[in-house]
């Protein structure tokens, strides 16, 4: 809850420490380099970071360093200095061998900014997939008030009078030109509508779920997460934005008062209802022990596996971003939720009011976007939490099994929740684009596909790698997904029915680096199980001799990062994090004041 009775802001250690002159002054002497006056420095206005993640290397967020301009003039106007500073890039199409690598190692070196330079608030300027939940876990580390702003979705994409969403439509291109439908060009033309302006991808991918959960648990200002990045609005909201953490410093309202265990509970049941990336558990997980809230991956399938799909946004749906925003965005979503009971109502947000008083009277402006609770796009739209002898613990988003698909695989009406088939095994997507249209593999329409080696050790870094495409023969037959299972993660943008973010990974000797092309697996979705039908003395003698050969093999690492990660990661099903690095809680807090530095 707000404080009425603020501490000193830790700025001041810096900037006007009478006990301290010969250091005050070597802070000051440097800061006043870009133009601030030392009455500024001196003033006692908190000072607020603008955690810059937008930059030539990071296009989804670029617009950011546009609206860092309309932060600062808020900050400004609210009485504070506003400084601003890099962020370490985390693109999701652009890094290799994937940005999953890089969420650990910029929540590293936002941590140390945040907690060792003269900073008292700071505003997270987030987007892009993995810049979200990395910016969210500095702040929840730290615990300095907080407040983030979503740089906002592109504009939606159009091709040939249909709306084209970024992401998804790649997945659907694929196939055409696998069909042989669409050339080389008409492939790349096709992809390139869907991107028309700055802004992150304009489906309901990882980006805009990651987004509207940062709303949803409290941490961005109501309405602003969906707001498209070209719009008026959005440099209004940076502007409020700005204003407000100047007012959050000043009511001591930090992360640790918004992320509780009702504000997780409460994005669980949110992203269920807008269709959320099966990337968000991985993420919230990780988030929640930086902020020290006990999340168990079960309580995806306790509280969001019943809750429908209301927002008609690709891939699940048809619309776009724009059509989001337009419709109400988050506020509206929770609207539906809070009617419904679903919701804690008394969850805290970053404006000072709780969760319940932001969104209760809600509308929803278009309701082929956003449909009423009692007209859901699809009941029980949340994860599964599915475990067995191939692993612990993987997720499965059932919103977007096709009714094709059900036909196939889930119509027996002996046994309609399960099925069986022979596995195929791909050891990364190298070896399955190789070989995915050899005709000698036999895959069939009953075909399970596997993919090991993806996961935070073995890729490294857990790559978006487990939605594989059927071979193209199979495709033109009609048949546009095969059921596929891995240790990796599928992009939020695909819309295949995976079993995805296995945990343990093949890469530590979880059950999949023992499964063998051949072997029969079973999938029963009303058990939540997946096994392979083999005995355990089989599975014993195999794991015995894949140790004796050193355990499943995977690529030696490229630099010095990768292998620090490799030493210290997690599994995603407890958000693969840097383990270890959940001890230090709160640390503004609890660890005083780093050390001067002369
Ligand atoms: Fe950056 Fe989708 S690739 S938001
Ligand atoms: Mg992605």
């Amino acid at each position: 809850m707000t404080n009425t009775s603020a501490p000193k802001l830790r700025s001041r250690a810096w900037f006007d420490n009478p006990e301290n002159v010969d250091m005050t002054s070597l802070y000051l002497e440097r800061y006043l380099n870009f133009g601030l006056s030392l009455e500024e420095l001196r003033s006692g206005k908190p000072i607020i970071g603008i955690a810059q993640t937008g930059s030539d290397l990071s296009p989804c967020n670029r617009h950011h360093l546009v609206l860092a301009e309309r932060i600062r003039e808020g900050i400004r106007e609210a009485g504070g200095i506003a400084l601003e500073f890099p962020v370490h890039p985390i693109q999701e199409t652009g890094k290799r061998p994937t940005a999953g690598l890089d969420r650990n190692l910029a929540y590293l070196g936002l941590v140390e900014a945040l907690y060792g330079y003269p900073l008292d608030g700071v505003v997270l300027t987030t987007g892009c997939d993995k810049t979200t939940p990395a910016c969210l876990m500095a702040a929840a580390t730290v615990n300095l008030p907080a407040i983030a702003l979503s740089v906002g979705p592109m504009l939606n994409g159009w091709h040939k009078g249909e709306r084209t969403g970024s992401g998804t439509i790649v997945w659907k291109g694929r196939q055409l030109l696998a069909a042989g439908e669409i050339d080389d060009e008409g492939f790349i033309k096709l992809v390139a509508s869907s991107a028309p302006s700055t802004g992150y991808c304009n489906t309901m991918g990882t980006a805009s779920t990651m987004n509207s959960l940062a709303e949803a648990l409290g941490m961005m200002l109501p309405g602003s997460a969906a707001i498209p990045a070209p719009y008026r609005d959005r440099q209004e909201s940076a502007y409020h934005t700005g204003k407000r953490i100047v007012e959050m410093v000043h009511e001591d309202l930090k992360p640790s008062d918004v992320m509780t265990l009702d504000a997780f509970r409460n994005a669980i049941v949110v992203n269920s209802a807008i269709g959320g990336s099966t990337n968000a558990p991985i993420h919230l997980a990780a988030l929640a022990r930086h902020i020290g809230v006990d999340l168990p991956l079960k309580e995806w399938e306790r509280l969001g596996h019943q809750v429908p799909l209301l927002v008609n946004l690709q891939p699940a749906g048809e619309y776009l971003g724009e059509d989001y925003y337009r419709a109400g965005g988050v506020p509206a979503v929770v609207g539906q939720l809070i009617a419904q009971g679903l919701i804690r109502e008394d969850a805290m947000t970053v404006n000072g009011r709780t969760i319940g008083d932001n969104c209760r009277d809600a509308t929803i402006e278009d309701e082929r976007v956003i449909k009423p609770f009692d007209q859901p796009i699809v009941e029980e739209a949340g994860f599964l939490v599915l475990s067995g002898n191939l692993f612990d613990a993987a997720i499965m988003k059932t919103s977007v099994i096709s009714e094709e698909f059900r036909q196939r695989y889930l119509s027996n009406p002996a046994d309609p929740d399960a099925f069986e088939g022979p596995a195929i095994v791909f050891d990364g997507p190298e070896d399955y684009h190789h070989r995915i249209d050899d005709p000698s593999l036999g895959i069939t329409s009953r075909t399970l596909l596997f993919m090991r080696g993806a996961g935070p050790i073995g890729y490294p870094g857990a790559a978006e790698v487990v939605n594989m495409r059927p071979p193209a023969y199979l495709i033109t037959e009609g048949v546009s997904a095969l059921p596929c299972v891995g240790d990796g993660r599928q992009s939020g943008t695909s819309g295949s029915p995976s079993i995805l973010n296995a945990s343990p990974e093949a890469a530590a000797m979880g059950g999949l680096a023992l499964l063998e092309t051949g072997d029969r697996v079973r999938i029963d979705l009303r058990k939540r199980t997946v096994d392979v039908l083999i005995s355990g003395e089989e599975l014993a003698s195999r794991r015995a001799a894949l140790e004796a050969k050193g355990g499943y093999p995977y690529p030696a690492s490229q630099t010095p990062w990768q292998e620090i990660q490799r030493a210290l990661v997690g599994q995603m099903d407890t958000g693969a994090i840097l383990e270890g690095s959940e001890k230090y809680q709160r640390i503004a807090q609890t660890k005083g004041l780093p050390r001067d530095n002369h």
